[in-house]
């Protein structure tokens, strides 16, 4: 059997991308659409209800356009929408943590994994229960990051600014002997290069959003839903906020398509 119907995306702006450039490696047949919250990024300083609200207004988009599967791509949302969220609907929904959680316990080999992300999903504890769940002795070092996103979602995220912020941010956890760090937001992927440059080359970093595709491929062949029709697959891409400023930064980060993403209101 094969299934054309698209798989959704959603997150909170530009981030989400940084896991779509993994499906289009991974799951090149498949259809895509992508809806970012740009208007409202940022989630991370947001009261938890608030979060829950707006990623079920973008769950409903996209129902609407007869998605076969849901990925939550981003980690502010999944951390306190998931749940209620996969319990409601009757296809597949896929978040981005635990996916990340499952990496960093088979990557760290002293356990002293460390965690950035946003201050929502840092204050929601989500990665330090999963990880302790699997490996009640890892010690688990979280940080909330709330300069990152802007500095990504202003397309900013090479610059030397960029460089000086995360290398401040990022000095609590310079000396916790972290041998691997979790980009517990699907935004941070885009500043990778420097991140790992001021952590230094011995932290692995794990970047949640792509190990996420495997989880997607893992299901896709388990409710037997893959597109395995040949083809030219679509990928659709939709922003409450600038098309100019999302289409600019998907650009330059998946490099292979051109995006011309639509404006919508939620
Ligand atoms: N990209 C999102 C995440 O993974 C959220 C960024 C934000 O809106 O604060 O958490």
């Amino acid at each position: 059997m094969t299934n054309t119907q698209p798989i959704g995306f959603i997150d909170s702006g530009v981030g989400g991308l940084t896991v779509v450039k993994e499906a289009m490696k991974q799951l090149p047949n498949e259809h895509i659409i992508y809806l970012g919250d740009t208007a409202r990024c940022p989630y991370g300083p947001r009261p938890a209800e608030q979060v829950i609200a707006y990623t079920w207004q973008m769950t409903h988009f996209l129902l609407e356009k007869n998605i076969k599967m849901l990925v939550i791509a981003c980690n502010t949302a999944t951390a306190v929408a998931l749940e209620e969220i996969k319990e409601q609907l009757n296809i597949p929904v896929v978040g981005v943590i635990l996916p990340g959680t499952r990496a960093a316990v088979k990557t760290t080999k002293n356990r002293n994994i460390g965690i950035i992300g946003t201050a929502g999903t840092v204050k929601s504890g989500s990665y330090e229960k999963a990880i302790k769940t699997k490996v009640p002795e890892a010690t688990v070092s979280s940080l909330a990051c709330p300069k990152f996103v802007p500095i990504v979602e202003s397309n900013q995220f090479q610059s030397s600014v960029a460089k000086k912020i995360v290398a401040e941010t990022l000095i609590p956890l310079k000396f916790k002997k972290l041998d691997t760090l979790i980009l517990g937001c699907t935004h941070y992927p885009l500043l990778r290069p420097i991140i790992q440059n001021v952590m230094g080359e011995q932290v692995t970093l794990i970047d949640s959003g792509a190990e996420t595709i495997g989880e997607v491929s893992m299901l896709l062949d388990y409710f037997d839903i893959a597109n395995t029709t040949a083809g030219q697959p679509s990928a659709y891409f939709y922003t409450t906020g600038s098309t100019v400023m999302f289409d600019g930064i998907a650009k330059e980060w998946l490099e292979t398509i051109p995006v011309h993403s639509e404006h919508i209101d939620l």
